[in-house]
């Protein structure tokens, strides 16, 4: 793009050289009218289809390479509720504490109880919103603790969303410490706890059967 626009400043400043010293009507640029379809044409001679991994016939645009199996595979690390997909790693409670009070207390708030909006609470079992009322009283806070059910999906979100503007900067161990050290915060684990994908999968959340499965499977019966 850079080079495109350079060439185009530099056919305008020859045509204003060119341009009669005498003419009052008409600017240098507009003298130079020409030279933006001379720019152009550069990028129409671009032969997309020349491009490996280009559009084949009658598409339009070259833009991107075939994703490899390589590239597919470091964006495929989703962990489902099972927790099958746990990579090796592990993390105590206390690395967990640490890390967060660096990467995350600032939005989060010290122990998790929340920062300005939108920044959520992770941390706080409001002792009225336990016995699940939230479908009585919505204004309760909703945190890990209160309101997750399975505590997998909370490494899987952390791995991939969070700190929020530098997303899968942590390491997989950085990943199970604070995990740990979240769960512990919301009493579901113990302070001692070290996690690794064994033990998260053995975690058991405390609101996890107020969850159905939606075993829905269409028709006209479903709104
Ligand atoms: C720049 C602010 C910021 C930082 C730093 C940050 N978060 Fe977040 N976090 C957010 C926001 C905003 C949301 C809500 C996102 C949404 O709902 O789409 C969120 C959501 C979450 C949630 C989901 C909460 C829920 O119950 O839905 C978790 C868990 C979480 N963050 C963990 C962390 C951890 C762990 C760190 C540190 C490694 C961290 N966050 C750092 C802003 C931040």
């Amino acid at each position: 793009m850079r080079r495109h626009l350079s060439s185009a400043a530099l056919v305008l400043l020859a045509a204003g050289c060119n341009s009669p010293a005498a003419d009052g009507d008409q600017s240098p640029a507009a003298s130079a009218a020409p030279a933006v379809p001379a720019a152009l044409a550069t990028f129409e001679r671009y032969d997309a289809a020349a491009v490996p991994g280009g559009p084949g016939p009658g598409k339009r645009y070259a833009l991107g390479t075939a994703a490899s199996t390589s590239v597919i595979a470091r964006w495929n690390t989703d962990v489902g509720a099972q927790g099958t997909e746990l990579p090796p790693g592990k993390g105590s409670v206390g690395e967990g504490s640490a890390l967060y009070t660096s990467l995350c207390a600032s939005c989060h708030g010290v122990g998790g109880v929340g920062g300005i909006a939108p920044n959520p609470p992770l941390v706080g079992r409001d002792s009225s919103a336990e016995g699940f009322r939230f479908a009585r009283d919505p204004q309760l806070t909703k945190t890990i603790g209160n309101y997750w059910p399975y505590a997998t999906t909370l490494f899987d979100y952390i791995k991939r969303a969070m700190p929020l503007a530098t997303p899968g900067s942590l390491t997989d161990s950085q990943v199970y410490a604070l995990t740990a050290y979240l769960l512990a915060a919301n009493q579901v684990i113990a302070d001692t706890t070290t996690l690794d994908a064994d033990a998260l999968r053995a975690v058991r959340m405390p609101y996890r059967d107020r969850f159905v499965r939606d075993d829905r499977t269409g028709g006209p019966g479903v709104r």
